[in-house]
């Protein structure tokens, strides 16, 4: 059997992606390009992702996005064995785009289509990375989803835990915002957090020491938003000391809540994870990724944490994806519909985030 070759196409949020990936026989995977437009000039003026904004935005430059990823590979539709694309959770609009574009030159091209879904492009990119064996655990942290999974197989995942309000990124957006610092929020509270003091605020760490591996952000969130009510007007080290207490409170109560994780993991799967996996943008934290690698050999297993331009938003994961259940036979019909909500583990739908 030959390499898989596919094509993914990204467009559930703010970036325009195109990738093409390989999948080995054996299950080693090769990024052969990977193109990313991001839209952050298009959104910084409103300070977040504006729907049609970006809607319009993925339809200007798809197929320009496409036709780079397909050159950077040095290969024609020919060479491919699929093509994938997000068909959500995500900004409705967007996915229509991706996915309309997908099943279009499925058609033309008499390839076969797979629908992936976008949590499961993050879930499975450690394996693309890091050749990591199932079953793990996923730690999945991203602007909209926080959420600790067991990942037994391609389309097996089952949810451990996940947040009761905000998600994560959201949290550090949220807290960019009140600070009035640039949107995207997230790196640029990391690069505050880097110059300030992490033990001049105490923030609470919600949850912290619960048996149940849920998580919750909103009460650190608005004791942020309090000091920094407190404090105004604010000086340059008043950010820099806000992000960073910010952020270690941030730290401690992911490093808790994977410990409780870990726990529930050994009872649900009856075996102990190969790694503790993190997917999603807030992966793309230094801090984070850290304090993580310290919990993994604290619960006894290893880490992976795909390079951070994989851990944001982009094409690679959704081919590999597609690559994955290509490789098992999974693909879509071209009457597959887009879906705004698409939870990972079916058992939990209906749940926040
Ligand atoms: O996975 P992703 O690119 O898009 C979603 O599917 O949501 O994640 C974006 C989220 C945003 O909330 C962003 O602020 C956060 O990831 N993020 C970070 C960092 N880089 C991105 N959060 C903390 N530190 C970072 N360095
Ligand atoms: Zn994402």
């Amino acid at each position: 059997m030959a390499d898989l070759l596919v094509l993914g196409i990204e467009t559930t949020c703010d970036e325009t992606a195109a990738a093409v990936v390989s999948r080995s026989p054996s299950g080693a995977g090769h990024i052969l390009s990977n193109v990313i437009r991001s839209q952050i000039e298009d959104h910084s003026p409103y300070g977040g992702v504006v729907p049609e904004i970006a809607a319009r935005a993925h339809v200007e430059m798809l197929d320009l996005v496409i036709a780079e990823a397909m050159r950077n590979a040095g290969i024609g539709f020919n060479d491919l064995a699929a093509i994938a694309s997000a068909a959500g959770p995500g900004l409705i609009g967007g996915v229509i785009v991706g996915l309309t574009t997908a099943k279009a030159l499925a058609l033309a091209s008499h390839r076969p289509l797979v629908a992936v879904n976008h949590l499961e492009a993050h879930a499975l990119t450690a394996r693309l990375t890091d050749g990591i064996a199932f079953p793990y655990l996923l730690l999945l942290v991203s602007g909209g989803h926080t959420q600790l999974l067991a990942v037994e197989d391609v389309g097996r995942y089952r949810r451990i835990g996940t947040t009761v309000d905000d998600a994560v990124g959201e949290a550090f957006d949220k807290v960019a915002k009140m600070l009035s610092l640039p949107y995207p929020g997230g790196p640029e509270v990391e690069r505050q957090a880097a110059l300030g003091d992490a033990d001049r605020f105490s923030f609470p760490r919600p949850m912290f020491g619960r048996r149940e591996p849920d998580f919750s952000l909103s009460g650190l969130k608005t004791a942020v938003r309090l000091e920094a009510d407190r404090l105004a007007p604010l000086s340059e080290d008043d950010v820099a000391d806000l992000c960073a207490s910010f952020q270690a409170a941030v730290v401690d109560l992911i490093c808790d809540r994977v410990r409780a994780g870990a726990r529930h993991f050994r009872d649900l799967v009856g075996s102990a994870p190969t790694a503790l996996v993190v997917a999603g943008g807030v992966g793309a934290n230094a801090a984070i990724r850290v304090a993580l690698q310290k919990t993994a050999a604290e619960i006894g297993t290893r880490i992976a944490v795909p390079p951070p331009a994989l851990c944001t938003d982009n094409g690679a994961m959704i081919a590999w994806a597609g690559a994955e259940r290509l490789s098992r036979g999974l693909t879509d019909s071209l009457s597959i519909s887009p879906r705004a909500r698409w939870p990972l583990d079916p058992a939990s739908a209906g749940a926040k985030a």
